[in-house]
């Protein structure tokens, strides 16, 4: 699953219950906390194979993609499979770099992209991969320093220089990047010590109909035949050394690649799945649930709905809009679903009821003590509050945010430039001659620093489509933002075209200098304050964005002691149950998870099989359907079924489900045998278990993986790409003679 970043409101935690078989996104060196349990389900590797700070190990092979220059805000997980930097990931998470290298006339994303040699290999600017040297439990340089008496602003003023002590001294002069993170909200602290690759090259990727296939019709669901994977590689300067892209790069030498097993699997197997999930809240109360419920995920729904309502419009009539807007569409459309999936997922399993259960156990036992009750008594208290007030803030928030400052891209770019309007102002109204002229210069330098950037911003911008947009969510705006929240600007415009939103959307478009690259282009050439500040879209984006500021203070004011209500109850839930190995939320750290190879019954009367087929790509061909188009040479490999190494007793296995505990930001992570060697990549979760990040479903939840010798099938037998199958390392076990045979015929002697 690819970690869900929608906006500013990061807002939410999470619920333990008893943790269950296979639940848990654990802590890396903490790997002995489960080790006996995984052995006794097949793991055959030692402790320092997994995990070592000393020797290379398995957790070497493990990437944290990002479009940050810092470790931090993985939105994938990949890994390495050669000695030469190899990296895998989902299809889903190459998608937007894919997506960038594509026009009408070179369009990877429907015809896939193949390098046949490394000189083919394509930048991907800003795209880094991080990889986690070691981790350091930092609690005790913190947390001591620390009381509850203290305030959220006093806790943070007394832990930020120790954090950038800490950062300093282990970033061995800027060799590496160095995190510090709080988890078990804020009970503990881990130092995160990471390597940053940041040239990080686009190697290959199946067409769509491979890599996508099912669409957002099947995302979120079993049964899946979707070939979901994308391959890039890691390069570096000639010594070895983390830089940016430069022709003189040369191949990474990993510390450790993992190795292929074209073994295939069996339900029951052992499966441990390695990445960098996002977030997840399992600690939630009732409370945070029910708010969720009903304020925060119905206005997302609605809005996100709205704009991909507009988007496929323009999508389906124009494959030029098609291919400029497939990433962005991709993503909102992921996380649209989910949210429906989630409150889908949370009735279903009646999940406010489990947690307020939960919630009572907690409090009972904090009844049965005065110290407890002097510590603990308010936590629940504080955070039930904060939620009652935060219910009459959040949904002004969330349309002001999406349908306003968010809503068309052109609000987006007319933003940018309010620099240029601050200088320009200030300019106007120095008398002083000689400032006059050094803020004119300002300006006309950042005029010429954004001209360079014009052709990147509109390169996948649509005016037809954002006109269409900036129709519907103001429109949306208007109605649903409540009115001492709207621009005043607003109101009148809306007056003057008596609510026809089209209209009042081609004056916008009409009149702004930012709505082409042309417009935008000639006005940087000569900027005035007269014209910036006449633009209807930088007026409204002005403006939007100055009630947006008050729409989210009364947000935080509201939400003023709820992170001290949830630490406090972390805390007190860790010592009522003080025997249990306990698992902090997901943060976007590394983490491992176990479990095994099965199947799921989603309903009475049903048995979702734990694999599928290429025969069931077949099944579900629909040439009428984007969605569902199989590409020709497939149908012809799978009518010869010529599988190669890859396929088995004449099938080709595609997808197949295992019980891990995964969420967005484990897209793209290796999952792997007991040997240590890889089997598939985790892509997804499946529809019956949407609200599993807020708790953990033992019988539903699954992860959906993507074969790796489909993955090594469709390289080498779909495109030919065999440069990279020489490349990896692939076990397969010789086939066992059988034992009469074997007493029988001579033995191959070692050296003859
Ligand atoms: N659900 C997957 C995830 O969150 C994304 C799959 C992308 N596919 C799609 N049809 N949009 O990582």
């Amino acid at each position: 699953m690819k970690k869900i970043s929608y906006f500013l409101v990061a807002v939410f935690i999470s619920i333990g219950f008893q943790v269950k078989a296979h639940e848990g996104m654990w802590i890396p060196m903490l790997l002995r906390q489960n080790f006996a349990e995984m052995q006794r389900m097949g793991l055959k590797l030692t402790p320092e194979q997994i995990y070592s700070v000393n020797h290379s190990s398995l957790k070497d092979a493990i990437a944290g993609l990002s479009n940050s220059p810092n470790p931090q805000g993985f939105f994938c997980t990949s890994e390495i499979v050669s000695s030469q930097g190899l990296l895998f990931t989902n299809h889903h998470c190459g998608f937007e770099s894919v997506q960038k290298h594509s026009s009408v006339k070179h369009d990877y994303l429907k015809d896939g992209f193949w390098a046949m040699s490394q000189k083919e290999e394509l930048p991907n600017k800003g795209l880094t991969a991080s990889i986690l040297v070691r981790m350091a439990d930092v609690t005790d340089s913190i947390v001591p320093k620390l009381s509850d008496t203290m305030s959220r602003q006093q806790r943070s003023a007394i832990a930020m220089p120790i954090i950038s002590r800490l950062k300093k001294a282990n970033s061995e002069n800027g060799k590496y990047n160095v995190v510090i993170k709080p988890y078990f909200e804020g009970n503990k602290y881990y130092m995160l010590v990471y390597i940053v690759y940041r040239d990080v090259r686009l190697v290959g990727a199946p067409p769509s109909s491979i890599g996508k296939f099912g669409g957002d019709t099947d995302n979120w669901m079993w049964p899946r035949q979707t070939g979901d994977f994308t391959i890039f590689r890691i390069y570096t300067a000639p010594d070895g050394s983390p830089a940016t892209y430069s022709e003189k790069n040369i191949p990474l030498k990993p510390k450790y690649h993992l190795p292929i097993s074209l073994n295939g699997i069996k339900e029951g197997d052992f499966a441990m799945v390695w990445g960098f999930p996002g977030s997840t809240n399992r600690y939630m109360t009732a409370p945070e649930l029910e708010f969720r419920m009903e304020h925060y995920f119905p206005p997302l729904i609605e809005a996100f709905g709205k704009k991909l309502e507009v988007w496929k419009k323009h999508m389906n009539a124009n494959p030029d809009v098609q291919i400029k807007y497939a990433s962005n569409y991709a993503m909102i459309a992921n996380s649209w679903k989910y949210f429906i999936g989630q409150m889908r997922g949370v009735k279903k399993q009646h999940v406010v009821a489990k947690k307020a259960a939960f919630d009572k156990r907690f409090a009972q036992w904090v009844s049965e003590s005065p110290e407890r009750q002097a510590k603990y008594g308010d936590a629940l208290k504080d955070m039930t509050d904060a939620f009652a007030a935060e219910s009459k803030t959040i949904e002004p928030l969330i349309y002001a945010s999406i349908t306003g400052a968010q809503g068309a891209e052109l609000l987006g770019f007319a933003q940018k430039y309010s620099g240029i309007e601050g200088l320009l102002k200030q300019a106007k109204e120095t008398k002083d001659k000689a400032q006059k002229a050094k803020k004119m210069e300002r300006a006309k330098k950042m005029a010429s620093a954004m001209e360079e950037k014009l052709q990147k911003s509109y390169k996948d911008y649509d005016m037809a489509t954002d006109r269409d947009v900036f129709a519907a969510m103001t429109k949306m705006f208007f109605e649903k933002v409540p009115e001492n929240l709207h621009p005043e600007y607003l109101d009148k415009m809306v007056k003057k075209y008596k609510n026809n939103f089209d209209a009042f959307a081609s004056y916008v478009f009409e009149k702004s200098h930012f709505s082409t690259e042309a417009k935008a282009k000639a006005f940087l050439a000569n900027p005035t304050l007269k014209e910036i500040e006449k633009d209807p879209a930088f007026i409204l984006s002005q403006a939007y964005m100055a009630k947006l500021m008050d729409a989210s203070s009364g947000y935080r004011a509201a939400s003023g002691k709820l992170a001290e209500g949830k630490r406090l109850f972390m805390e007190g839930i860790m010592q009522m149950e003080p025997h249990k190995a306990f698992y902090p939320d997901a943060n976007s750290t590394l983490r491992y998870s176990y479990g095994k190879v099965e199947g799921y019954y989603p309903q009475d009367g049903i048995h979702d099989l734990f694999q599928t087929h290429l025969y069931g790509v077949m099944q579900k061909e629909d040439s009428t359907n984007p969605e569902f188009i199989v590409p020709k040479k497939l149908k012809e490999l799978y009518e010869k079924k010529d599988y190669g190494p890859y396929g088995q007793d004449g099938k080709q296995d595609v997808n197949f489900l295992t019980t891990n505990d995964i969420t967005g930001g484990n897209s793209g992570s290796p999952v792997i045998n007991g040997n240590g060697e890889l089997i598939g990549l985790a892509f997804d979760g499946n529809w019956e278990a949407m609200s599993g990040d807020i708790a953990y479903i033992p019988k539903l939840q699954r992860t959906i993986v993507v074969d790796i010798r489909y993955i090594l099938f469709v390289i080498d037998k779909y495109a030919g790409d065999t440069r990279l199958i020489d490349e990896m390392t692939l076990h397969k076990a010789m086939p066992q003679p059988d034992r009469v045979e074997a007493a029988t015929t001579p033995a191959a002697v070692p050296g003859k």
